[in-house]
């Protein structure tokens, strides 16, 4: 099923609850968290504790994408915050392999993720063993960044690698998707949308979201 993630990176942090119980209320799947460090992406944001108090105010389930050097010494802090799904990068991980089974270990979804310039065949040897793969559509950082168009032929190119190992595998994707871009990253094979800007920024949250809903 094709799912619509409200990336709260774009949420006013000072009323969080409340941005995250409106989106909720309109239908939101999951809720997309972006962990960043200063050192992998140039910019900060949030660590455990914001997971910790979000999950306590929601049942839905929390994506955790870090964007930290080092991601293996806090994959059991964001698990017991409450993480239901968590990804790292391809680039920074020596030990990939290694992550993402201890993610998995945990008994929660373990995704790996690539930045635009990182080719999808990287991920070869890696592909049988995650439950999600999130392409990123931005240079990973900031919000409200424009989508990169060459992400849709990554895409397809993914979800052609899946379908010939007979994998189930969900493809997200993250970065500069509004509404008039999400019809033709669905049907370039996508299952989850991140969306942060198009859906806080918006005027009318609620329409966006079930235009977005009808459009995937
Ligand atoms: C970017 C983050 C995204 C960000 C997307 O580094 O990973 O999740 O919140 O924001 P928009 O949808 O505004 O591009
Ligand atoms: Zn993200």
């Amino acid at each position: 099923m094709k799912k619509i993630l409200p990336s709260i990176l774009a949420a006013d942090f000072s009323k969080l609850g409340d941005e995250i119980k409106e989106v909720e209320s309109y239908g939101a799947d999951i809720i997309h968290c972006d962990i960043m460090d200063g050192h992998f992406v140039p910019n900060i944001s949030f660590g455990p504790k914001i997971i910790s108090d979000i999950n306590k105010i929601t049942d839905l389930p929390l994506d955790v994408h870090l964007m930290i050097d080092n991601p293996q010494d806090f994959i059991v802090k964001f698990f017991e915050a409450g993480a239901d799904m968590i990804s790292v990068h391809y680039e920074n991980n020596t030990h990939l392999d290694r992550v993402i089974q201890s993610i998995k270990d945990l008994g929660i979804k373990a995704g790996v993720v690539l930045n635009p310039a990182t080719p999808v065949f990287m991920l070869e040897d890696i592909l049988g063993l995650v439950d999600y793969v999130l392409l990123m559509s931005v240079n990973p950082g900031f919000g409200g960044q424009k989508f990169i168009d060459n992400i849709l032929r990554k895409i397809s190119i993914l979800k052609n690698m899946i379908e010939k190992k007979g994998y189930d595998i969900e493809i997200e994707v993250d970065g500069g998707i509004d509404l008039t871009n999400i019809k033709l990253i669905s049907e370039a094979g996508a299952d989850l949308f991140v969306c942060g800007s198009s859906i806080f920024n918006s005027t009318d949250r609620k329409e966006v979201m079930s235009k977005m809903r009808s459009l995937i």
